[in-house]
């Protein structure tokens, strides 16, 4: 057996993993699973996903669809069925009209996105993204050998790239604009007007708008409208994930502009053949009505608790930027409370049994002064984390 040294040595990885990173947060997670396994109760803050399970009646339709039917491949671009159930969720949720043929599955929002840089970026190709920002997109501009543009955004653009960010930061190699609305970390939303400055800004350079609506359903307060009121040349992502709160299933889908279906087909086809055909059944009960009608109270649920904990934070000496719409995310400012995120992370995690991530995960702006605090706890576990919280930093004063 060769020692673990030589083996280290002999690795030869493609030089394009030097700029794939992995997230900070799983190492605040192993931290939390040791202490917990040490028998101490960790609060979970840092974890992106809600804490609810999936509706039953998805669940019901999975358990209805393996009996009755053989788990076979489907089509590369999802089965008709659900395609147009998608499309009849824009129509009656946002008065919007697209064809289900525009509509793409796909194996979470995750081989959305790589399907759209793969068929949109070619080497050297410049993608605009905000910082901070939800980190795998650089990863995947990386891994297909575009160069993410990292635009430094903060509470004066409610942490958004705005048509002016945008405009300053283009160059002639950008090839796409990307906007995630609501946002991961931040929760903040882009304007319908800004959208639409977005998408005639890349139409006239020839370029692309691609939006990240994966936390559409999480907007509290207000309903988000769809970036493809903007234009049928716009892309945009959306997921089974955090609305329908079905993570683990691996579903989303991607609306196209038509002529890239067919690219967006083939791509697919070769890199997953398919998306599951378990979670394409079960998603079909997704846009029943009562389903929706466990979403929204959950909804509600959630706003319950944004609305909890944004006054506590402040309370305790963060400072939050911009408030917060959708998702469910705050990403607040702890410069006033320490000079370095990550050991107030790990310190808060060992000291006070709470647990939320660094800004450092989300881009180079300024990461050292901000945190993410993800609320997927009940209003019962986040007041006794505030408790905690309170008591640490009254300690550490
Ligand atoms: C902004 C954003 N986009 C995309 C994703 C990918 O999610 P999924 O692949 O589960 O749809 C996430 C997951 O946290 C996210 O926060």
């Amino acid at each position: 057996m060769p020692a673990m040294d030589d083996h280290a040595s002999r690795l030869r990885v493609a030089s394009r993993m030097a700029s794939i990173e992995p997230f900070e947060v799983m190492e605040i997670q192993t931290l939390a699973r040791n202490l917990e396994a040490q028998g101490r109760d960790v609060i979970h803050l840092e974890i992106g996903e809600p804490d609810f399970t999936t509706p039953a009646p998805v669940v019901d339709a999975a358990r209805r669809a393996l009996d009755a039917m053989p788990m076979f491949y489907t089509s590369a671009l999802g089965i008709p069925a659900l395609r147009e159930a998608i499309s009849r969720f824009y129509r009656e949720r946002y008065r919007v009209e697209v064809p289900a043929e525009r509509i793409v599955v796909t194996a979470g929002s995750s081989a959305a996105l790589l399907l759209a840089f793969g068929v949109l970026l070619d080497a050297g190709d410049e993608v605009l993204l905000s910082d901070p920002g939800y980190p795998c997109n650089r990863h995947f501009v990386h891994a297909l050998g575009g160069l993410p543009r990292l635009v430094p955004v903060d509470s004066r653009s409610r942490y958004q790239l705005t048509p002016d960010l945008a405009d300053e930061a283009w160059t002639p190699r950008t090839r796409i604009a990307m906007v995630a609305s609501p946002s991961n970390p931040t929760g903040t939303l882009v304007e319908p007007g800004e959208i639409a400055a977005l998408a005639a800004m890349a139409r006239e350079r020839g370029a692309t708008l691609l939006v990240d609506e994966i936390y559409h359903g999480l907007t509290y307060g207000r309903d988000a409208r769809t970036a493809l009121e903007a234009g049928d040349d716009v892309f945009v992502i959306n997921s089974f994930s955090k609305y329908f709160q079905m993570t683990g299933w691996r579903l989303g889908w991607l609306v196209a502009p038509r002529p890239y279906v067919r690219e967006l087909e083939k791509l697919a086809q070769n890199l997953y053949i398919s998306p599951s055909t378990l979670a394409q059944h079960a998603a079909l009960a997704a846009f029943e009505p009562g389903t929706i009608a466990i979403l929204e109270a959950r909804r509600r649920e959630l706003q319950a608790r944004r609305d909890y904990l944004l006054p506590a934070l402040e309370a305790l000496g963060f400072r939050i930027g911009a408030k917060p719409e959708g998702a469910f995310y705050v990403y607040a400012e702890c410069s006033a409370l320490a000079d370095d995120s990550f050991a107030l992370a790990r310190e808060a995690l060992a000291k006070a049994g709470v647990a939320f991530t660094p800004g450092k995960d989300f881009g180079f702006n300024a990461p050292e002064r901000h945190i993410r605090i993800a609320y997927t706890q009940p209003v019962a576990r986040l007041e006794e984390a505030v408790a905690r919280l309170r008591a640490f930093l009254a300690g550490r004063a």
